[in-house]
């Protein structure tokens, strides 16, 4: 019905690819397919093959996303007060010269995902003619990086650029020469492998994103008006900063997580580097290697030359961890996943506002904290999954790790003493001490209430504690009152097979939201006074029936995988479908013929069951899906199911006793010759 306006459009498109010279009627109805907002008009999702004729000429916004133009007209865009135009997702492929003829006031334009390398000389020219642009986006466009400078010609008032998932490989300064002005580059998932002096035009060029392309190396960094670099995923070992500047680097954020760094990065001498990422690199440190003694033949210093132009070589020191560059401003270090199996002398204490250390997946055997003098504000450290053996610090070291909350000690070789340590934080509220040998360091009841025992954990002494993580830690029998006079939130004792029995956590019972209890085998644990419980892990402990008490809960996560639950009784399932949000079942030896509990389960919208297609029953026959149940075969139920149960066997006997009747008559004919001859017909006279 209100497609007028459009098809008139079309029309007219047609008639100019023939050349025609027809101008479009003004006395068609204003109809189109527009949504219109105060001084915006919203025409995606609409089909459109051209720009709808006939919206207001006040008209400041424009979207047509998600439609099919292909080609934009000079005529079809009269909108003399559009400053918004958004193309995203059509088919454009051509801007004509003179389509901007009549809005020159157009600041932001996003043609993103269309195929504007089709024509991007003839579109070069139309952009050419708004003095006011501001804001490109170019993204999805299938173009190379002659196109993007072909395009990019003359947009002197350009601060915002979007280049990205395009085919660009190679940038240089002819790239961007004109956007004096731009301050906002995004050039992520291009292929570009090779950048040559590309920003020494951008002066004012702040944000720049450079992740996920193919870039061997960043040398010779020098944008020092730069405030955030993304440069992730791409294939650098080198990271270096050009030395001979005087002025202070702006970078704040520097992203060089998922590279192949060997080296710390060596970053400006002087900068406000707030936000480190290096994570899933093989950054290492090589002090040791620097003892000319022991290698007396090691290369100490790497060069690059530029063989293209005549700016100085660069020339680093490798093995001299001094030259990490100014890191004073550092808050977040990320180096999660690398090789770090110690810390140059002074390197944490050159942090002073440290304020997230994350150190997962790395090589560091021992932590020296009085060593390294962390600074006050630290506030989370993750050194999990390393090789700790040992942490080493003081009552005066601890005293200044005032702030730190969070802390994460997972999957090391902790001990008793050094993993006890932490209990005396004031700030601490969340302790992940999981998979590490600490099974034999809680105190018995005399030694805990006699305070005799030093190299024992006691986490009691944290007031502040929430969560505290204890999987895998060969955990026997907790004394009575471990917990006691605690608040704790979260409590994680999963993978602990030795607590059998009745863990000792009802002083608990109050506080606790979240309890894990996987692999534990927990038995007949009784869960009433947990009223506060959200989620409850009783994944792997053999259960045969779900304990009533849980069923009372009111707990919106459920983990009961990998137990021996058959069935669910369907008063059970009632109260679980109208509590629970999330249920984990897979992994229980399920009875086809007993499954109404999935059925409630199933029509309950409320309740996610997880991974239902790996969830199995057993029916008569053989193992199910219990999504199938028009396959199952059950003996005590209806007539449907005798059916198929009559429809499967019937034939099989039927063939049974037909080859048995085959074998027979192949193997003894005469026999059955004579006895058929007795039998059945009278003698003959042969
Ligand atoms: C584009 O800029 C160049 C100089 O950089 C100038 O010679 C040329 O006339 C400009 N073209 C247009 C269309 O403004
Ligand atoms: C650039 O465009 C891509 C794809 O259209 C989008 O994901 C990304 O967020 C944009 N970048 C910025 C800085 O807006
Ligand atoms: C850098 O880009 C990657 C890929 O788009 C993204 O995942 C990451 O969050 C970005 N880093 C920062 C610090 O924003
Ligand atoms: C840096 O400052 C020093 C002295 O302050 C001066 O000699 C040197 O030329 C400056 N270097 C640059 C690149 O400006
Ligand atoms: C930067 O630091 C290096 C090494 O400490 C030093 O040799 C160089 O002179 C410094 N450059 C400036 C400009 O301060
Ligand atoms: C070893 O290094 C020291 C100081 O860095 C230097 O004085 C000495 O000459 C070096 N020795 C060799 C054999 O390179
Ligand atoms: C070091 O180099 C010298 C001469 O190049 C050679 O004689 C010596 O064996 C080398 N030493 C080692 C440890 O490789
Ligand atoms: C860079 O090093 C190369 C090779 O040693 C040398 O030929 C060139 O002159 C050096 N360039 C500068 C500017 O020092
Ligand atoms: C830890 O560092 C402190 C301070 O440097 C030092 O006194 C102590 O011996 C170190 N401890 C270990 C076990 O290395
Ligand atoms: C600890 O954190 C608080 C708030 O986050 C902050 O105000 C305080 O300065 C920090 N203390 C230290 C010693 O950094
Ligand atoms: C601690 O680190 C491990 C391994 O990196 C991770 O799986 C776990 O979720 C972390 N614990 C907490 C409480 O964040
Ligand atoms: C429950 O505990 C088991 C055993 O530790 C674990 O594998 C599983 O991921 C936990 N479930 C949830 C939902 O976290």
């Amino acid at each position: 019905m209100s497609v007028h306006g459009p098809s008139l459009c079309r029309l007219l498109l047609f008639f100019m690819s023939l050349r025609s010279t027809l101008t479009p009627a003004s006395s068609h109805p204003p109809h189109h397919p527009c949504r219109l907002t105060q001084r915006t008009a919203l025409c995606n999702n609409s089909n459109l093959t051209s720009v709808p004729a006939g919206l207001p000429g006040s008209t400041e916004e424009l979207q047509l996303n998600f439609n099919l133009i292909k080609t934009l007209q000079g005529n079809c865009l009269q909108y003399p007060s559009l400053t918004t135009l958004s193309l995203a997702c059509n088919n454009l492929e051509t801007l004509k010269r003179n389509t901007f003829q009549h809005s020159k006031l157009l600041k932001s334009l996003n043609f993103a995902n269309n195929n504007l390398y089709v024509s991007y000389e003839e579109t070069s020219n139309a952009l050419k003619m708004l003095p006011e642009l501001k804001s490109l986006d170019l993204s999805e466009n299938k173009m190379d990086e002659e196109m993007a400078a072909v395009l990019l010609q003359n947009l002197t008032s350009l601060e915002y650029l979007n280049l990205s998932g395009n085919l660009l490989q190679r940038i240089d300064e002819t790239t961007f020469r004109d956007l004096h002005l731009l301050k906002e580059l995004d050039l992520q998932r291009n292929l570009l492998f090779e950048i040559d002096n590309a920003f020494d035009n951008t002066p004012k060029l702040q944000r720049l994103n450079l992740a996920i392309n193919h870039l061997p190396c960043l040398t010779d960094f020098h944008m020092t008006q730069l405030v955030v670099l993304n440069a992730s995923h791409n294939f650098i070992e080198w990271f270096i900063s050009r030395q001979d500047v005087n002025d202070t680097f702006q970078i704040e954020t520097l992203d060089l997580s998922d590279n192949k760094l060997l080296f710390f990065p060596f970053l400006p001498n002087v900068s406000r580097l707030r936000n480190l990422y290096l994570s899933y690199n093989s950054v290492s440190f090589y002090e040791h290697l620097e003892d000319n003694v022991t290698y007396p033949n090691l290369t100490t210093t790497v060069e690059f030359y530029n063989t293209m132009r005549n700016t100085t070589n660069i020339t680093a020191r490798l093995w001299d961890d001094n030259l990490h560059g100014d890191i004073s401003s550092v808050e977040m270090l990320d180096l999660r996943g690398n090789q770090l199996q110690y810390f140059p002398q002074g390197f944490i204490r050159k942090m002073p506002f440290l304020s997230r250390l994350r150190l997962c997946g790395n090589c560091l055997e021992s932590l020296n904290l009085t060593l390294e003098q962390f600074s006050g504000s630290l506030f989370e450290l993750d050194v999990s999954n390393n090789r700790l053996k040992e942490i080493v610090t003081n009552d005066v070291t601890l005293g200044t790790l005032s702030n730190l909350t969070y802390l994460n000690l997972s999957l090391n070789d902790l001990d008793c003493g050094s993993s006890g340590l932490f209990f005396a934080l004031s700030s601490l509220g969340s302790v992940d001490l999981s998979y590490n040998n600490i099974g034999t360091c809680l105190p018995d009841e005399a030694e805990a209430s006699s305070g005799s025992n030093t190299a024992s954990v006691d986490w009691k002494t944290t007031v502040s504690l929430r969560r505290l993580y204890l999987k895998g830690c060969n955990l026997g029998k907790i004394p009575p009152s471990a917990f006691s006079g605690m608040s704790l939130t979260h409590l994680d004792l999963s993978d602990n097979p030795e607590l059998s029995g009745q863990p000792s956590i009802q002083s608990l019972s109050s506080t606790l939201q979240h309890l894990g209890l996987g692999n534990t085998h927990i038995g007949d644990f009784d869960f009433s006074d947990f009223l506060n419980l959200k989620s409850l892990n009783i994944s792997y402990n053999s259960l045969s029936h779900i304990p009533a008490s849980v069923v009372k809960l009111d707990v919106k996560l459920l983990d009961l995988r990998d137990n021996k639950l058959s069935t669910i009784p369907s008063a059970q399932a009632k109260t679980l479908a109208s509590k629970l949000h999330t249920v984990f079942l897979t992994g229980n030896p399920f009875n086809c013929c007993q499954t109404e509990w999935f059925r409630t389960f199933e029509r309950t919208k409320t309740i996610h069951v997880v991974g239902q297609s790996d969830m199995e029953c057993t029916d008569l026959l053989r193992i199910h899906s219990i999504l199938h149940s028009r396959l199952f075969l059950c003996q005590e139920e209806t007539g449907e199911s005798m059916f198929w149960y009559i429809v499967l066997f019937v034939p099989i006997c039927i063939s049974l006793v037909g080859i048995l009747l085959i074998v027979f008559l192949t193997m003894k004919p005469k026999v059955i010759h004579k006895s058929i001859k007795k039998k059945c017909f009278k003698p003959t006279s042969y």
